[in-house]
């Protein structure tokens, strides 16, 4: 019998998982029952976690592909497998509120799915905290999996042939510029608007920020659309606000959730979470 245990988080989605140390060598029935609970759940949180850096590549390697850091990757060319969200350098300096980091970190404050914008966007985020703001700094998770099963049956069948544009440059260059060598490593892809998981078959349609238009559409139509299914996701009563704590390692399914950061004084806050993803199984395709 499994020895984990289940707290569900919303009626829609995710749970807290007690009874496993993700650091430890994880037996491969184990690692099933963890690969099922994501695609059921979406998101699950490990509270109490000790995560090594080392051990957080190792435990993504479980679960896929490590996927290459973006921005890293497109200013430089080098593939390097970790993020750090938050406000605190490696040398353990603060970077506060006007610091660009930070005021670049604020464009996750618009709902969206990881990677969306890349051609093989990726599928699960994992996120270790380290340290965290007493005060803000929750991540909000919306799944579209359920907002998609409460669309009229009209609606689906519309939705069903249709392709969306992602554009990184078009949704971060509302925020903050971005790099010429990142922006040209980074060309706007088109995907499904439909997604189906490959193992239970659920549906979801699949927008958020980077969600610039849909193919073959005016802008205008485009941003009906786009707006109409991202405020049917993102009703009050849809939202699990996750309020971090040390020691939490939290594994979110980008293929069918959105989520978005909210503010925190990054002037009187540390906030340390260090990150990896798990490239995805399917790719769109670019414009040209
Ligand atoms: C992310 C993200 C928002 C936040 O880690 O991918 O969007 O809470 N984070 O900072
Ligand atoms: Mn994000």
């Amino acid at each position: 019998m499994s020895k984990l245990h289940l707290e569900p988080l919303h009626s829609d989605f995710g749970a807290r998982v007690h009874g496993i140390d993700l650091s430890s060598a994880i037996l491969q029935i184990e690692l099933e029952e963890v690969c099922e609970l994501i695609d059921t759940y979406s998101f699950l949180c490990f509270p109490d976690q000790s995560m090594s850096d080392d051990e957080l590549l190792m435990f993504t390697r479980l679960l896929g592909e490590p996927e290459a850091e973006h921005i890293t990757l497109g200013r430089t060319g080098k593939a390097v497998y970790f993020g750090t969200v938050g406000n605190v350098s490696d040398d353990g300096t603060m970077k506060g509120n006007d610091h660009p980091n930070t005021r670049y970190q604020t464009g996750n404050q618009l709902w969206h799915a990881d990677s969306s914008f890349r051609e093989r966007p990726c599928s699960f985020t994992i996120t270790h905290a380290h340290e965290v703001p007493g005060e803000g700094g929750a991540t909000e998770f919306t799944s579209a999996r359920a907002a998609y099963a409460r669309l009229p049956q009209t609606l689906r069948d519309r939705l069903q042939p249709l392709k969306v544009i992602h554009d990184y440059v078009f949704s971060r260059s509302q925020v903050a510029p971005v790099d010429p060598a990142h922006a040209a490593s980074l060309p706007p892809v088109a995907h499904k608007l439909v997604k189906k998981n490959p193992r239970n078959g659920c549906r979801n349609y699949y927008v958020g920020s980077h969600a610039r238009s849909v193919v073959g559409w005016s802008g205008i139509a485009s941003r009906e659309l786009i707006d109409d299914l991202m405020a049917r996701a993102t009703r009050p009563e849809d939202i699990y606000s996750h309020q971090w704590k040390a020691g939490d390692t939290v594994i979110w399914d980008n293929r069918c959730l959105l989520h978005r950061g909210t503010p925190y004084d990054a002037d009187r806050w540390r906030r340390r979470m260090r990150q990896t993803r798990v490239a995805g199984t399917e790719s769109g395709s670019t414009l040209s």
